[in-house]
């Protein structure tokens, strides 16, 4: 789709995914640039490392990192338009760094090197099985090498009437997984260390601030953009932020980061308290 023939009712139809992806929203694992300092810190991330980020959406944790550690690395995402936004977020924030994005499936992606760490935000219960998604990235990655992640889980049970609101606005299921069924599929590896974290709910002054600052940067890059289809997009980025901050009531996230380590791998020997 051309950007300069975009119309409102373009907007109302892109999948939630397409949709981040045209507005170029930074979307960000939970506790963004405080998540991405603890990877760091704890999987060890320096300028020889190389990176596997798997359903990247606009790259932000593989570019920032990139920023922060000189590392290189390649993102994946299945959103073509996530992809497209991705390259050029890389472009105008880090055009220095090693590192690219490409379009696909992560599950259908295999290279002969293996990674020394794969990033995967908050995305692993958007494969259709987390495990088996997990193997095949983990088949990717060094000995001694770590996996960094963040997921999301449930503290109290969502109320049905807000998982259809949810669905409707996302195009899919929330995460209603709770914190023991998050942590089952990394059961064979080793967990060096955990966050658990509770979102603090945003207010309507930090919900605009953040939507007209993502909408305006996207009007100064596309000047022919009408006001009518900016307006439309700035009402769907914040129904999306309302409805994340309406299920945080309900979530808590943890931020993760594990070794998978030869000398037991995939068996655990050490107790999970
Ligand atoms: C919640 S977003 C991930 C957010 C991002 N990782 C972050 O931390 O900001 C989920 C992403 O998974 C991607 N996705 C879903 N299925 C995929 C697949 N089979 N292969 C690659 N990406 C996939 C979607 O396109 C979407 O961008």
């Amino acid at each position: 789709m051309n950007n300069r023939l975009l119309k409102v009712e373009d907007i109302n139809t892109l999948s939630y995914t397409d949709f981040v992806g045209l507005i170029a929203q930074w979307n960000v694992p939970p506790g963004a640039f405080s998540t991405l300092s603890q990877w760091r810190a704890f999987g060890e991330v320096t300028s020889s490392s190389n990176i596997l980020e798997a359903a990247c959406t606009t790259g932000f944790s593989l570019r920032e990192m990139s920023v922060m550690t000189g590392c290189s690395g390649i993102g994946v995402d299945i959103s073509k338009r996530s992809i497209e936004t991705a390259q050029s977020l890389k472009e105008e924030y880090a055009p220095g760094a090693d590192i690219s994005f490409q379009a696909g499936d992560a599950l259908a992606y295999t290279v002969k090197q293996e990674f020394t760490h794969i990033i995967i935000g908050a995305a692993l219960r958007f494969f259709p099985d987390s495990t088996i998604a997990l193997e095949h990235l983990l088949s990717m990655l060094k000995d001694g090498g770590y996996l960094l992640s963040s997921e999301f889980y449930c503290h109290k049970a969502i109320p049905q009437k807000l998982v259809s609101e949810a669905r409707k606005v996302f195009g899919i299921e929330v995460t209603q997984v709770n914190y023991k069924e998050v942590m089952q599929p990394y059961r064979n590896l080793t967990l060096i260390y955990e966050s658990r974290n509770t979102p603090v709910p945003e207010t309507t002054e930090d919900l605009d601030y953040y939507c007209n600052s993502t909408i305006e940067k996207f009007s100064q890059q596309h000047p022919t953009i009408t006001d009518d289809v900016l307006l439309t997009m700035r009402t769907r980025l914040m129904e999306i932020k309302q409805m994340s901050n309406k299920l945080r009531e309900y979530q808590k996230y943890n931020i993760l980061v594990h070794k998978k380590d030869s000398r037991y791998y995939p068996h655990r020997y050490t107790e999970l308290f």
